[in-house]
């Protein structure tokens, strides 16, 4: 609905991870240089681990989107506690071979005949596993093992284990020892700088044909930092809920007061408030401070009632013109 009203082409700060928005800030950058590092050497894990909503999925697609296919052949798997068993039938059916059973050995000969077949093509297999944290033991030892995999002298696969900061931990298991010896390159990815997060603000804006409205002030791009402290999804969470906030209100240009206005708001919305905070009875008992702070949080209700309204009463109009266009 901002798309319309600010002039864009889509919507700048989607949640989904999209390397066509890829934005090269300094920490993303040295992520990518390990990745063609590990790249260039041509075996082993290359492990890349970050907080939450740090940009390690967008990371892995804006890899695959710059190999050659020539080159490389990428199977991207995401994992959600596989079991041991289950794995190797999920990286084979990530790169497209139909495997009649889930027996280990039929398996395993249908992945073997795959890297001999890319390997007489010259091409290299990748396996690019995310969300790897959610993987147990025995399943990364099952990756490791098809690591070990030599054709004329050269591994045919390399693998790239990319998880939340806990994966480092599981990584640190006594019998993941082997594993450890084969990671050739690894890298944690930290959020952005102050300075980052406001060229990011404004390039993923520039990607959907922003030409300065709505106005994001230095002192709003402050604020920005402030309530994420540069970490990605919660940048696009809070930009996305400020531009909303910016056509209900009709405005073109944001201040940190509506930037810290818009943040509390999402926060109180996922927030428990209890309910004894708005008890005009709680009242007799409190002091005159806290009667104000009270009257201040009855204010702020109210202001976010009224914009719920406003955008309640937007979709329904938008509704009724498709409706009856
Ligand atoms: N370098 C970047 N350039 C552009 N957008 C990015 C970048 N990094 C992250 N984003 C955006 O931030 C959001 C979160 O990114 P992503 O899903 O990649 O994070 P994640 O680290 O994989 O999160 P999780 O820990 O939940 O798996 C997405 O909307 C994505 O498009
Ligand atoms: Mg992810």
């Amino acid at each position: 609905m901002y798309e319309e009203f600010y002039g864009f082409r889509a919507r700048p700060f989607q949640l989904t991870p999209d390397h066509r928005f890829f934005f090269e800030s300094s920490v993303h950058g040295k992520a990518v240089s390990y990745l063609l590092y590990g790249l260039s050497q041509g075996e082993g894990f290359i492990v890349i681990t970050g907080e939450v909503g740090a940009g390690k999925t967008t990371l892995l697609k804006h890899l695959l989107s710059t190999l050659d296919p020539a080159q490389y052949v990428a199977a991207e798997i995401v994992t959600s506690q596989l079991s041991a068993e289950d794995v190797l039938t999920m990286v084979a059916l990530a790169w497209g071979l139909s495997v009649p059973s889930n027996d280990k050995t039929t398996v395993l000969s249908a992945i073997e005949r795959f890297f001999k077949s890319n390997h007489q093509q010259n091409r290299r297999c990748l396996l690019l596993v995310d969300e790897a944290q959610n993987l147990p033991v025995a399943a990364l030892e099952e990756l490791r093992m098809l690591s070990n995999f030599q054709i004329e002298g050269r591994s045919p696969l390399q693998s790239f284990l990319i998880g939340q900061p806990q994966f480092r931990r599981v990584l640190s298991s006594q019998n993941l020892e082997q594993l450890r010896q084969r990671v050739i390159a690894s890298y944690h990815l930290g959020p952005m700088s102050e300075a980052e997060t406001a060229e990011y603000v404004r390039h993923r804006l520039s990607r959907v044909g922003w030409s300065g409205d709505p106005d994001f002030t230095d002192e709003c791009m402050r604020a920005i930092y402030r309530h994420t402290s540069g970490v990605p999804r919660r940048i696009n969470s809070l930009a996305s809920r400020l531009l909303l906030f910016g056509v209900l209100d009709q405005v073109h240009g944001f201040t940190a007061r509506v930037v810290d206005m818009v943040a509390e708001e999402m926060r109180y919305e996922t927030e428990q408030v209890p309910s004894s905070a708005l008890q005009v009875g709680a009242c007799e008992a409190a002091g005159a401070s806290d009667v104000l702070g009270r009257i201040e949080k009855l204010e702020a209700f109210c202001a976010r009632v009224e914009r719920k309204t406003k955008l309640g009463l937007q979709l329904l109009a938008e509704y009724l013109a498709n409706s009856h266009g």
